[in-house]
């Protein structure tokens, strides 16, 4: 396996064997898993399709040979990807898009699409004989390691940040048996400390700074091009937050580019929280990300003032010529309720994308006739206290535009006619 694999990192090009333990540089910065050139074609991933064999039933294993050169018997799968991509026309038309198309990751085993990253690398886990995993998070991956652990038969640790996690995604961790640890801090802070923690006792980290979460995750690109017949689409737009889930887009992009299986690059387009936003501030400002102190959204997903994953964050977006948004919490829930009753909804991150699409479509950067492809990140049923809070506006500060008020009624039918057509 370290013969196919090397550790390089982005900041300084030092290289390490891919079997060493570690997550980022002697020099600080973070890994990326280089490859050698895989001996693949188009035809043959289109191949996996019809096939009954437990990875190429996988969206991620499928693409096994531009992922990890894994033995089969240290994979573990459920099997995630194969998600929706849906034409929306309600959408399309709200943002004022001739051709748009949203991939619903939330479709994966446990609801997010950090599922993907979570199949090689608790994979990898196993392949290096670790015991325990670890993550810090704002739900969704501790959500997914917490299950993928149990099915590798793995002890998981999780750090969330007390109090400021969505229900679903905590009732997730505890249901799947992870130790939770609520830490009386921030994301950031959780971040800090989990990496500490596995440097003192040797257990395996699940961050997307662990560069073998990013190879899965990649495949969410491959499954969007797979799903267009190989076109590439002219945007793709994703939340960020720790900024892994848009890095792994890009280079999984960049890999194809390389390899000749794709001609051009999609522009990258990557939406943040107004009050989480140091990709944003970098972006429109130059320089390196400068982390932002007590970052506050009611997207608690994306709820990230010190994004570990920024260098190849800006390196996929110079690359796809992309951009960078910011929206505000009152802009992503009114897009969330203009998603959701399309009858394809998404939690409140994910819904991040189409408030941003909005904005980038005023501003004239998207175009209305060119091919959009939107990432919905996380399931609706994450976070359902937002929706209700949304619906019979008891959220402070927000200001529904689109409430859909429940009403209450008598147990009598006069009434409840009443109710009903009121
Ligand atoms: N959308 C959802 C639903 C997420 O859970 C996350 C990240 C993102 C978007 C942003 O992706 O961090 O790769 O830029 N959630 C992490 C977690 C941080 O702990 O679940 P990113």
């Amino acid at each position: 396996m370290s013969e196919d694999w090397t550790l390089r990192c982005v900041r300084c090009e030092a290289g390490y064997p891919a079997l060493e333990l570690r997550y980022t540089c002697t020099c600080g910065g973070t890994l990326d898993v280089e490859h050698r050139a895989p001996d693949i074609t188009l035809a043959q991933l289109d191949a996996r399709l019809a096939s009954k064999d437990p990875l190429d039933r996988s969206g991620v294993w499928r693409f096994r040979e531009l992922i990890l050169p894994l033995a089969r018997e240290h994979i573990v799968t459920m099997p995630e990807g194969n998600t929706n991509l849906y034409d929306l026309p309600p959408v399309a038309d709200w943002l004022g898009l001739d051709r748009l198309q949203l991939k619903h990751e939330g479709e994966n085993p446990t609801g997010s699409f950090k599922d993907r990253g979570m199949t090689t690398g608790t994979s990898v886990a196993k392949r290096l004989g670790m015991t325990e995993v670890a993550c810090a998070s704002t739900g969704n991956t501790s959500a997914s390691m917490a299950a993928y652990a149990a099915r590798a038969g793995l002890r998981p640790y999780v750090f969330i940040p007390e109090g400021k996690i969505a229900y679903g995604k905590l009732s997730q961790a505890l249901a799947y048996g992870a130790r939770t640890v609520q830490i009386a801090g921030d994301f950031d802070a959780a971040m800090a400390l989990v990496q500490d923690v596995c440097r003192r006792e040797g257990i395996y980290l699940l961050n997307s700074v662990n560069p073998f979460r990013i190879e899965g995750q990649k495949a969410i690109g491959f499954e969007i091009l797979q799903d267009l017949d190989w076109q590439v689409p002219d945007w793709i737009v994703l939340p960020g937050g720790n900024l892994g889930n848009n890095s792994a887009l890009s280079k999984g992009l960049m890999e194809l580019l390389a390899l000749g299986l794709i001609d051009r690059l999609p522009r990258i387009a990557v939406i943040q929280a107004a009050g989480a936003n140091p990709l944003y501030t970098a972006w429109t400002e130059g320089g390196d990300v400068v982390p932002v102190r007590g970052a506050k959204t009611r997207a608690t997903a994306i709820q990230i003032g010190d994004p570990i994953s920024w260098r190849k964050s800006l390196r996929g977006l110079r690359a796809s010529h992309g951009t960078v948004e910011q929206v505000t919490d009152g802009e992503i829930l009114d897009a969330k309720a203009r998603l959701d009753r399309s009858g394809v909804g998404a939690e409140p991150a994910s819904c991040a994308t189409v408030a941003g699409l909005k904005k980038l479509v005023v501003a004239g950067v998207v175009k209305r006739d060119e091919h959009v492809v939107g990432i919905l990140t996380g399931h609706l049923l994450k976070d359902p206290d937002i929706v209700v809070g949304y619906h019979k506006n008891t959220l402070d500060g927000i200001d529904p535009a689109y409430p859909n008020r429940p009403v209450s009624s008598e147990s009598e039918l006069e009434a409840v006619l009443e109710a009903m057509r009121g």
